[in-house]
């Protein structure tokens, strides 16, 4: 599964967690790895351990767009190359080098790219309505004591909405998505799955359409916190910390309408930043909801859920039903891929969306 997941980007911080000059530690696939960025603004990921007596190297200095270490001043560029010894003889340092990563930064998000060889483009999670002029963008990040897949498998469980998003306070999302229990189909796609769930609703059916990219980035529309504000588009990404950690990364993008709504949008966006459910882990597992409509109160509802499977779920007890069928479907998906690797023959070439629809609709029964 490490070999599959290498095969992609991935979102590891936000942008703003690291000022140029600085550098802090991260952990993803079970790697640890130092962040920084130099003086240029360019970020740079490598591991955080230094060539010489394994020291962390997010302790040291960033000097210019290179990374001293604390130790012993072993200086490394950011493609890893040690390019100072100050204790050896100058000119030896030419064959000590430590792993590094390339780099992408998108939408206020740094990815890197962890796998072997040239990385792919950096296409399959671009998504146009992030991208357009003058649209607002918010990203946020939680770490959750629970495995990614629990994480990914709950994007494509279009039934939870109708239970777990009616626990403890029903937010904006809970009331939009209603408690009605939805049909549910499920159809992969040249960059993932596409969700449809469908519900009856005062005489209206009411259609909500996911676009789910793999291996673990779910890209839904939901209701804005005042009425009649426009959905707000938002992705998620599962990213695999180690086999107990999730880092969720939220990114949400939402139409400029008044200088007022957005001003207001982006304080709510602002208060929500620094809501980490681990925090509330013991009121909310004892059914103490935040008041909050939208951000804070869907985390914690699928907080409770994922996190209450355990740190990982123990899969061979569970009794799947028909409603789980995206979640077949993806563990199809993920065995089918691994197989590949094993193999050696090629995985999926998994190619963005051109119109990636998420939608929600109302049409007459
Ligand atoms: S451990 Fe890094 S320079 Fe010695
Ligand atoms: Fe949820």
């Amino acid at each position: 599964m490490g070999k599959v997941l290498r095969q992609f980007w991935h979102p590891v911080a936000l942008s703003r967690s690291v000022e140029p000059g600085k550098a802090r530690e991260i952990r993803v696939l079970g790697e640890d790895l130092a962040l920084y960025r130099g003086h240029s603004g360019r970020a740079y990921v490598m591991a955080n351990r230094c060539a010489h007596r394994l020291t962390k190297l997010h302790t040291g200095w960033v000097e210019g767009d290179e990374l001293r270490c604390m130790y012993h001043g072993w200086k490394y560029d950011g493609s890893g190359q040690c390019t100072e010894r100050p204790a050896e003889r100058a000119g030896t340092e030419g064959h000590i080098r430590v792993s590094a990563y390339p780099v992408h930064e998108y939408c206020g998000l740094i990815f890197v790219y962890m796998g072997e060889g040239i990385p792919p483009e950096f296409d399959l999670f671009r998504k146009p309505k992030f991208e357009e002029p003058g649209v607002l963008l918010n990203s946020r990040q939680e770490i959750w004591p629970c495995n990614w897949l629990q994480n990914a498998e709950n994007s494509l469980d279009a039934v939870h909405v109708s239970f777990a998003h009616q626990m403890g306070r029903v937010g904006v999302f809970g009331e939009y998505v209603t408690a009605d229990v939805p049909e549910v189909s499920y159809e992969e796609t040249s960059a993932g799955i596409r969700q449809a769930a469908v519900r009856q609703l005062e005489g209206k059916v009411q259609t909500r359409i996911s676009d789910w990219t793999f291996p673990y980035c779910n890209h839904v529309s939901v209701p804005s916190v005042k009425e009649g504000q426009p959905w707000i588009e938002t992705v998620n990404w599962m990213v695999p910390i180690d086999d107990t950690r999730t880092l969720r990364i939220s990114l949400r993008a939402t139409p400029s309408t008044t200088p007022e709504a957005d001003r207001d949008l982006g304080r709510y966006f602002e208060e929500c930043e620094s809501y980490q459910s681990t925090d509330y882990h013991d009121d909310l597992f004892a059914g103490i909801y935040p008041e909050d409509p939208l951000v804070r109160l869907t985390s914690a509802q699928d907080y409770v859920v994922l996190v209450g499977q355990g740190a990982i779920a123990d899969r061979a007890n569970e009794i799947l039903g028909a409603s789980d069928r995206g979640i077949a479907m993806l563990r199809q998906i993920l065995f089918r891929e691994m197989e590949a690797v094993h193999n050696g023959t090629p995985p999926k070439d998994w190619r963005r969306l051109e119109n990636p629809s998420t939608f929600m609709s109302y049409t007459n029964s």
